[in-house]
């Protein structure tokens, strides 16, 4: 049985939590295969709202397994406040929650030098989560990192001491004082170490692919979003993994032969936490309204996001990098009563019409060329059949279906599991 993907494919924050939960019940195993807790994933049900930020979104389905692979990066502190929080609602967490031992950790430090390079950088700072990422995956490349697996070892404290010492003079380079209190970040980092060792700590890599042999549905759950990958996104300002569908090969160690479906989600609109280019981004009272409309603010640091309108010379550009085989729209509830909409179908770079996303579009200028729709006005979020949303919505759907040439196969109309509508085509 082939696995399947999905992922965002904008800057992050596109609603991916929330289609993993809505889709689950498909799925035997839902595994995530980069990132860490700069995620920050929304689930609404019965009433309830639930961030999760390392824990695969499967987690609230009875069925499902979830997996950490190899290719995240876990603070254990973080995860043993998931883990808390997740407890009070019932759930047999030691058999729904498998952990590579090839993932790697993050450490105390990994976040004093995340915060001081950040500081460091001034005006030309990443915007990080500052949750230590880029930090443990430069000692995962860099060949020092601490893996999952070490930490069943009784020697792991020396490697984990010296690590630190490492960390601590590098610390001492930077020109700007960090008060982050190491202390305290170790205190609960040793409580998270020992909440991770009363896991299942396994070789993911041959869990999944056994899963696969056995015939079982497998939905591999990307964090962040495709121009926020390390190799394709807007670098510098990007995050420190693949995020695009390559990364689901080596974030859990399946063949990219065995990958069928790759489900990208999109906002109607679009938002980017954090600094970085941004072409079509809105500096008026539209930008504030799909804000406050669409609460659009950071569900791992609160941050206020930038709102602006749909690019589809970038959505093509994820679109193509990806191999995306269905399209799920998110967010359009929350462009009613916006009378006029914009998409942009291509830039002008350097006096010229571009229709592909440019390697430099951090230093050089650019413009959106765009395309206007009228607007409708209907709320949308109990509509539970497309036959039922406005004409205006469908004319917009079904233009930016032309010009990707992907089938938009799901339509989210709220924050809640039940306000999604399946296309019938
Ligand atoms: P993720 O990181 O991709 O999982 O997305 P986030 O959870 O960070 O951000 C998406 C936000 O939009 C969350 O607050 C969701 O509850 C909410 N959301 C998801 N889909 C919809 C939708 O179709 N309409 C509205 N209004 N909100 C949505
Ligand atoms: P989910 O999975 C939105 C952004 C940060 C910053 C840049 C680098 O919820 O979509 P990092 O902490 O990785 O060093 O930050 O990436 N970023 C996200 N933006 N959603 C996310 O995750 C993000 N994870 C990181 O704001 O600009
Ligand atoms: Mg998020």
């Amino acid at each position: 049985m082939p696995l399947d993907l999905l992922l965002g494919l904008q800057w992050g924050d596109e609603g991916k939590g929330k289609i993993v939960d809505a889709i689950t019940p498909d799925y035997d195993i839902i595994a995530r295969f980069q990132g860490g807790p700069n995620a920050g994933h929304t689930i609404e049900f019965d009433g309830h709202k639930h961030v999760l930020h390392t824990i695969p979104s499967g987690i609230f389905n009875k069925n499902s397994v979830n997996v950490i692979g190899n290719g995240v990066v876990i603070d254990p502190a973080i995860f043993l406040k998931e883990i808390d929080g997740l407890n009070k609602f019932n759930i047999d967490l030691t058999n729904k929650l498998l952990i590579s031992k090839r993932a790697h950790i993050i450490l105390p430090t990994h976040k004093i030098i995340d915060a001081s390079s950040e500081a460091s950088k001034g005006k030309k700072k990443i915007g990080s989560t500052l949750k230590g990422i880029g930090p443990t995956y430069m000692d995962k490349t860099g060949r020092n990192g601490i893996r999952v697996g070490d930490i069943i070892d009784a020697n792991w404290k020396d490697r984990y001491e010296s690590l630190k010492e490492k960390h601590l003079n590098l610390i001492s380079n930077f020109n700007k004082e960090i008060d982050l209190n190491l202390e305290l970040l170790e205190d609960q980092f040793f409580k998270g170490i020992e909440c991770l060792k009363s896991f299942n700590l396994i070789e993911s890599e041959n869990f999944l692919n056994q899963s696969i042999y056995q015939g079982k549905k497998i939905l591999a759950e990307g964090a962040q979003g495709s121009l926020l990958d390390i190799d394709f996104g807007t670098y510098p300002y990007v995050t420190s993994s693949n995020t695009t569908s390559a990364g689901a090969c080596s974030g859990l160690g399946v063949p990219p032969n065995k990958i069928k479906n790759i489900r990208g989600i999109f906002k109607a609109y679009t938002t980017r936490v954090g600094s970085g280019p941004f072409p079509t981004e809105l500096f008026d009272s539209t930008g504030e309204k799909i804000r406050e409309i669409g609460h659009e603010y950071g569900a791992t640091t609160g941050r206020d996001r930038r709102c602006g309108w749909l690019d589809l010379v970038a959505l093509k550009y994820s679109i193509q990098i990806n191999g995306v085989t269905e399209l799920n729209i998110m967010k359009s509830d929350v462009l009613s009563t916006i009378k006029e909409l914009l998409v942009c179908t291509s830039y002008n770079l350097d006096g010229e019409e571009v229709k592909f996303f440019p390697y430099d579009i951090v230093s050089k200028k650019i413009t959106p060329n765009y395309k206007e729709f009228k607007g409708w006005d209907e709320d949308i979020t109990q509509i539970k059949d497309e036959d039922d949303l406005p004409n205006e919505l469908i004319d917009y759907i079904n233009f930016i279906e032309s010009f990707v040439e992907v089938p938009i196969k799901l339509i989210s109309v709220g924050p809640d599991r039940k306000q999604t509508i399946i296309r019938k085509k």
